[in-house]
């Protein structure tokens, strides 16, 4: 095997496969009807609030969309908004989630599961994942509920259902609310019907660039709950009513409607997400045979009950044994070089971000706004959240879900690239020590 790439070497990976987002005629096609159509945003198909049944041939694509996300999903309600940051925002705002409040969550997912939390002026509560599973670890979240608890978000990390049985049980002992996170869980499905977003009282999506189906931007509310779909539906409506009128508003809401633009091209993306996830879960069980003589590389832990998943972050534990001390960054750059587009995910958890060190010092007194005279001290966390802090510092080692969608050559050649990273190893460790 010829020098590492990182060395001067030729690389593994020469013909990238890596192509994302894709589409085909359908969103073209869509995309021209809506524009030829005059109708460029869901109320152009009724002039007012109207209830989700409306019967009319001529459907707004945003409405076809979200009853054909909720079915795929076996959701009851589904609503677009702009981001999945928003549609955080707004479940946090229909379960009642405000100030001086507390959620349990983890902070080893992106930063908008926290900020969400802190823009209704509640306090994200940390708990620790499961070294093994990434997701929240459901033994640790008994000890952080306080009386000021009010809710738990859990984060679908990479696609991959949480324990929702142990997490709902937890929450109905103590009467919390429980909000999935599943901006990164598009088509994740257990047996049984049982949608990622329809499982807890509240579920978000993300449809932002690097998401599995996506329109660029944009996000979904999901819920099986009447009562709550309908404080979805106004708080994503300006706080309009269904029954009241245009400009009367009994709710503080905002505009985080979707657009048709949107809607027409996410229908289009949804079509082809079946196809795709049995794509990434055919080259997933591929690639990890492939790697499986390598040692200390591990997979995730997954649920044996999933009868569909998305993928979405191709994640690899690096436990370091038998790589002759090399850290997990510099096996990383080594990948880079030979054109895997491998990254240390989150490089540190929500809690480290420097945006918490500096809150306190930027609100003073306005913390008072929190229900709090002062914030917790955030680096706390750090030592609550061990498995927390070593994926983020030692072991994780995410890859673009685009890449699981090549062929089962495609698949060798990754692992190729894996394998001569590992043989080459001493060369690595030589360089590490300098
Ligand atoms: C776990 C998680 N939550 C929330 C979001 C926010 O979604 P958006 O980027 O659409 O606002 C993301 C996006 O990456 C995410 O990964």
């Amino acid at each position: 095997m010829n020098n590492l790439a990182l060395f001067g070497g030729s690389k593994v990976i020469t013909r990238p496969w890596l192509r994302w987002p894709r589409h085909d005629d359908a969103e073209a096609t869509g995309l021209t009807r809506v524009l030829n159509s005059g109708k460029w945003w869901l109320y152009a198909y009724g002039g007012g609030p109207r209830p989700d049944d409306a019967a009319s041939a001529d459907v707004s694509e945003v409405e076809q969309f979200e009853r054909e996300f909720a079915a795929a999903h076996f959701v009851k309600h589904c609503y677009a908004v702009t981001s999945g940051t928003n549609a955080l925002e707004i479940v946090l705002q229909a379960c009642d989630v405000g100030p001086g409040d507390e959620v349990i969550t983890t902070g080893y997912t992106f930063i908008a599961t926290s900020s969400a939390i802190l823009s209704r002026c509640a306090l994200p509560v940390y708990v620790d994942i499961d070294p093994d599973t990434y997701n929240i670890d459901p033994a640790r979240i008994e000890e952080a509920i306080t009386p000021r608890t009010r809710a738990i978000e859990v984060v679908h990390l990479g696609g991959e259902i949480c324990d929702m049985d142990a997490i709902l049980a937890i929450a109905r002992k103590h009467n919390l609310k429980v909000i999935e996170d599943a901006a990164q869980a598009t088509g994740s499905i257990l047996r049984g019907n049982k949608g990622a977003g329809g499982l807890g009282d509240a579920g978000i999506f993300s449809f932002q660039a690097s998401k599995v189906v996506t329109a660029g931007e944009g996000g979904a509310c999901a819920t099986q709950d009447d009562v709550l779909a309908e404080r979805i539906w106004s708080y994503r409506n300006c706080g309009r009513s269904k029954t009241g009128l245009w400009y009367e508003h009994p709710r503080l809401g905002h505009n985080n409607r979707m657009g048709e633009f949107q809607g027409v091209v996410l229908r289009a993306q949804l079509s082809r997400l079946p196809e795709q996830c049995r794509t990434r879960q055919r080259n997933y069980d591929s690639f990890l045979a492939k790697i499986a003589g390598i040692p200390g590389l591990a997979p995730r832990k997954l649920r044996p009950d999933a009868a569909q998943r998305c993928l979405s972050v191709l994640i690899l534990t690096f436990t370091g044994a038998g790589w002759d001390g090399i850290h997990r960054d510099l096996v990383l750059e080594a990948l880079r070089a030979e054109g895997v587009p491998a990254t240390l995910g989150y490089g540190w958890a929500n809690y480290q971000n420097p945006v918490f060190a500096t809150m306190q010092q930027t609100l003073g007194d306005r913390a008072f706004a929190f229900g709090v005279e002062r914030f917790p001290d955030w680096l706390q966390y750090a030592e609550r959240c061990p498995a927390t802090e070593k994926a983020c510092r030692d072991r994780g080692i995410f890859m673009p879900h685009a890449l699981l969608l090549g062929s089962d050559a495609d698949m060798q050649t990754l692992a190729d690239a894996f394998a001569k990273v590992y043989e080459h190893r001493s060369e690595l460790a030589l360089r590490g020590r300098k």
